[in-house]
C-alpha cells in the first residue's frame, strides 16, 4: 500500500499542500484530479522519491519512500513523467530495451501490441507524432516490474481509441494486483474507468 500521511510541502511561498492523507492499496486504480498548477505531479514526485515532504511522511509496503535505495524504488514504482524527452534518435524497440532485464515483466509484448506501437518498433522515438511518443514513454513504464505505476497525464496526447488501450493495460495490471495512481487534469470522462478519485484543491 501507498500511504500518505499529514503532508506538508511548500515551494518557495507557495504552501502547495499543508496536511495530505491519501492511500492507494494493490489492486486499485485511482485517479489524481485538480486544476492545473494544484500540485499533481508534485504529489507524485513525493511519492516516487523526487522530492522530500517537509512534514509527514510517505509509506510504500510500510517502508519511508525516503529510506529506499534507487534499486528498491526501481523494483516497487515506475513513473511515467508528465513530459518525457526524447531527444536522441534511438529506435522504439531500443527504448524499451533500457528496462534492465532483472526489471522486466514478461507481457511486453501485450503491452506493446495494446498500445499501438508495433508498427513502430523500428522508427525513431524522435520521428514519432507527440501522442506516439507519450505512449512510447507509458510502454517503458509499463514495460517495468513494479507494484505501483505512477503516470502523469498520460492521455494527454491521445484520441479517444488510444485512451481506451492504455486503460486496457491499466486493467491488466489492476488484474495482477498492482496499484496505479493516473493524473489527469481533465478527469470527467474518466472517472468510469477508476475506483476511486483523490481530488487536490
Ligand atoms: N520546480 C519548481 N519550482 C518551484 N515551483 C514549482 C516547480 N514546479 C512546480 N512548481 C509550482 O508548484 C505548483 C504545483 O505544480 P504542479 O505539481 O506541477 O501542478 P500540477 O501538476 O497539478 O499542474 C505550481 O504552482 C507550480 O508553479
Ligand atoms: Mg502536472
Amino acid at each position: 500500500m501507498i500511504e500518505i500521511k499529514k503532508v506538508a510541502f511548500k515551494r518557495g511561498e507557495n504552501q502547495i499542500f499543508t496536511s495530505l492523507s491519501a492511500r492507494i492499496k494493490p489492486g486499485e486504480a485511482v485517479l489524481l484530479s485538480g486544476a492545473n498548477g494544484v500540485g499533481k505531479t508534485t504529489l507524485l514526485q513525493l511519492i516516487g522519491g523526487v522530492l522530500r515532504v517537509q512534514s509527514g511522511e510517505i509509506l510504500i509496503n510500510g517502508r519511508n519512500v525516503e529510506d529506499l535505495s534507487i534499486k528498491e524504488q526501481a523494483s516497487i514504482r515506475s513513473v511515467a513523467p508528465q513530459r518525457r524527452n526524447f531527444s536522441l534518435a534511438y529506435t522504439v524497440e531500443q527504448v524499451i530495451k533500457f528496462v534492465p532485464r532483472k526489471l522486466k515483466v514478461e507481457n511486453t509484448d501485450f503491452i506493446i501490441d495494446t498500445l499501438g506501437l508495433r508498427t513502430l518498433l523500428h522508427k525513431k522515438v524522435t520521428e514519432l507524432s507527440g501522442g506516439e511518443q507519450e505512449r512510447v514513454s507509458l510502454a517503458l513504464a509499463f514495460c517495468q516490474r513494479a507494484d505501483y505505476y505512477l503516470l502523469d497525464e498520460p492521455f494527454s496526447a491521445q484520441d479517444s481509441k488510444s485512451i481506451k488501450d492504455i486503460i486496457k493495460v491499466i486493467k491488466s495490471l489492476k488484474k495482477a494486483d498492482k496499484g496505479v495512481l493516473v493524473i489527469s487534469h481533465n478527469q470527467e470522462a474518466l472517472t468510469q474507468y477508476f475506483d476511486r478519485e483523490i481530488k487536490l484543491s
